[in-house]
């Protein structure tokens, strides 16, 4: 699957997952294409932890009462932040950005091993949720879990929803022209 049609297949699936382990194999392509997004100042400032042990994953489970994917994941892939990002251009930070960059990345790469995915973002800000994951995960106090991904292989098929057309949203030589 070349670039430009892993961009049209990807969708958000929060639908339901095969009842089958990733290949770690596949699960570390998917975290490398996410390890290769740009990020500022090539700070490379967002940081991965992989879920595929199935009493973590079980446990996961227990904290995310909602979508379906979020509860039938074979795995999960955690974006980890600084809480506090340091400023690197005069004084700003890039952490969201480069977050959001590798994100993208692993979304491509999931959908080109044809499986699938949604970006966990919104759940994570309510109150301790984030915490809780990153307990569970290990991760040090001065850092947040900011997205979790999960992973599988869809049982459903689904599609990319419309996008307004380009004379919409861009233009040549000038905004709004
Ligand atoms: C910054 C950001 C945050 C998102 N947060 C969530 C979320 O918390 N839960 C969710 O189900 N989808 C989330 N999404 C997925 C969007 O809802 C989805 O991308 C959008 O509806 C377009 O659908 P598509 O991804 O299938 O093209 C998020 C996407 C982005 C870019």
């Amino acid at each position: 699957m070349d670039v430009f049609e892993a961009i049209a297949k990807r969708h958000s699936y929060r639908g339901p997952f095969r009842d089958q382990a990733l290949p770690r194999e596949d699960l570390r392509r998917i975290v490398q294409a996410g390890i290769q997004a740009p990020s500022g100042k090539n700070a490379q400032t967002t940081t991965f932890v992989v879920v595929d042990d199935l009493e973590l994953i079980l446990q996961i489970r227990e904290v995310h009462p909602g979508n379906t994917a979020m509860q039938q994941a074979a795995a999960y892939v955690a974006c980890v932040l600084d809480k506090v990002p340091e400023a690197i251009y005069e004084r700003h930070s890039f952490q969201i950005e480069d977050c959001a960059a590798s994100v993208e990345n692993m979304l491509l790469a999931v959908t080109a091993l044809g499986d699938a995915t949604v970006w966990i973002d919104g759940w994570l800000r309510l109150e301790g949720m984030a915490e809780k994951i990153g307990a569970l995960l290990g991760v040090p106090e001065d850092k947040i879990v900011r997205i979790i991904l999960p992973l599988g292989i869809p049982l459903e098929t689904h599609q990319q929803p419309g996008r307004k057309p380009f004379e919409e949203r861009a233009w040549f030589n000038g905004y709004g022209v």
